[in-house]
């Protein structure tokens, strides 16, 4: 198995080219189900979980090709089995909303209960209510739910939590319904809103998405567009805090700084300098890190996926600071990792107390999730020594050409089966 080696020390500098959002992209390619035709999507990132949603699209009978310049192209002229692989589908969360795709398509769908990174109890209950309450019937049968629906009714629909995957889950469903569905207390995400555009692309009517309240109005079919994915602010996140742990001083180019607000506030608090250019985001640092608290939030609030990278960061801080996960019931099993790499961080409940220390230092490490593997790649980035980093399959996941992209910033990364030995130095080199 794979494992990346780190040594740690070199402060990145240079430029950073954000590519496509891997969270966008595997929801904009669940409503491509819908879309008679085929569908190109521009700038989908090449990574392990927008493999799998090929993967399962062909059992579907829609196939699926890489065109030039990241371009994704997606044929769904016809879906001939509305039965997705099981074991594909428990690989990751995001693959359950082709379950209202196909619905929306055949009339009927076996799809089974998601699977995706471990952060406690991760249930689809919304999502079911949602699609009952569009008209659906579900059976939930050995872990693998049934449905049947001539066509979605439209409805009003409220959601006890703004979901991210329940609100696109739903208005893809909804958006060749017969009527009007209004969602209430939907999800805020640039991921939401970019899937209305896409889908009004198609043909059909959705409004307010990035609001509280989304409104759809039933289309009789869509039809097939050319359409891009955002650049992927969570990567995005990651370099700026791999830039601010190192000292370093890095352009990271496509950024949309909006998307970053949070994480750049935080940063600035550290004492890191933000600026935002036409090119992207400039994150240099050349002072001592401070302290801050963060809590993460549904957006625009803190996201709950950088706040493991952004643990790293604050394990190096000049004194204490507090990090409260309220998004998911249990997102800091990676803190055992760091502790390895020398952090002290004291986890109670869902706060995680941690004191900044002088230096940490390289030592072997697991991903224990994809953000996880962030959170150890940035503290291997400044840890004094080498760092080996094993369960790539969860990084894979999410972040595309991850150590070539850090050499281009001249950090001493390798990735293989054996650490490279490179001029007698028994550590991994550029
Ligand atoms: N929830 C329920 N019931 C549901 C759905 C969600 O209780 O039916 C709870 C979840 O357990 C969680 C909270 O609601 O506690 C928020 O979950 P949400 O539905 O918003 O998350 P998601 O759609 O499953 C997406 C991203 C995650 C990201 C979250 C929150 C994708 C593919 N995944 O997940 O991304 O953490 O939104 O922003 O878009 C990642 O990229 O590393 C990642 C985990």
């Amino acid at each position: 198995m794979d494992k990346i080696y780190i040594r740690g020390g070199n402060p990145l500098h240079g430029r950073v080219d954000i590519g496509g959002s891997k969270n966008d992209s595997l929801a904009i390619m669940a409503a491509a189900l819908l879309v008679p035709g085929k569908t190109v999507l521009q700038n989908v990132p090449r990574n392990l979980d927008v493999h799998t949603l090929i993967d399962i699209f062909r059992h579907l009978g829609v196939q699926s090709s890489f065109l030039q310049n990241g371009r994704l192209e997606i044929d769904a002229t016809k879906v001939t089995n509305s039965t997705a692989p099981h074991d594909l589908v428990r690989q990751m969360r995001a693959s359950f909303n082709i379950l209202g795709a196909l619905l929306a398509r055949s009339g009927y769908a076996s799809v089974a209960m998601p699977g995706g990174c471990d952060f406690g109890a991760r249930p689809v209950n919304f999502h079911i209510k949602g699609l009952e309450q569009l008209g659906c019937k579900l059976n939930l049968e050995h872990g693998v739910y049934t449905g049947e629906v001539k066509r979605f009714e439209g409805a009003n629909i409220y959601l006890e939590f703004p979901s991210a995957g329940t609100t696109q889950h739903l208005m893809i469903a909804a958006c060749c319904a017969n009527g009007r569905t209004v969602i209430e207390n939907c999800a805020m995400e640039p991921e939401v809103i970019n899937l209305a555009f896409f889908l009004n692309a198609c043909g059909a009517t959705i409004d307010g998405a990035g609001t509280p309240t989304i409104t759809i109005d039933g289309a009789q079919e869509l039809h097939p567009t050319e359409f891009a994915i955002l650049p992927d602010r969570l990567q995005a996140s990651t370099y700026a805090l791999a830039a601010a742990i190192t000292g370093g001083d890095v352009l990271i180019a496509n950024a949309i700084p909006s998307h970053c607000g949070p994480v750049l506030a935080k940063l600035a608090e550290t004492g890191v300098e933000i600026t935002t250019t036409g090119e992207g985001i400039r994150v240099r640092r050349t002072g001592k890190i401070l302290p801050t608290d963060i809590k993460t939030m549904p957006h625009p609030g803190f996201p709950t996926d950088i706040q493991q990278p952004f643990a790293s960061l604050l394990s190096l801080a000049d004194g204490v600071s507090m990090v409260t996960e309220t998004v998911y019931e249990s997102r800091f099993r990676y803190t055992t990792e760091l502790e390895k790499l020398g952090a002290d961080i004291r986890v109670e409940g869902r706060n995680a107390k941690i004191t900044g220390v002088q230096k940490l230092s390289g030592a072997p490490v697991s991903c224990t999730d994809l953000r996880g593997g962030a959170a150890m790649v940035v503290a291997g980035l400044a840890a004094e020594g080498e760092t080996e980093i094993d369960g790539l399959e969860h990084l894979d996941r999410g972040y595309e050409d991850l150590v070539v992209k850090l050499r281009g910033l001249g950090a001493h990364v390798s990735r293989g089966s054996e650490r490279a030995v490179v001029g007698g130095l028994k550590v991994c080199s550029v």
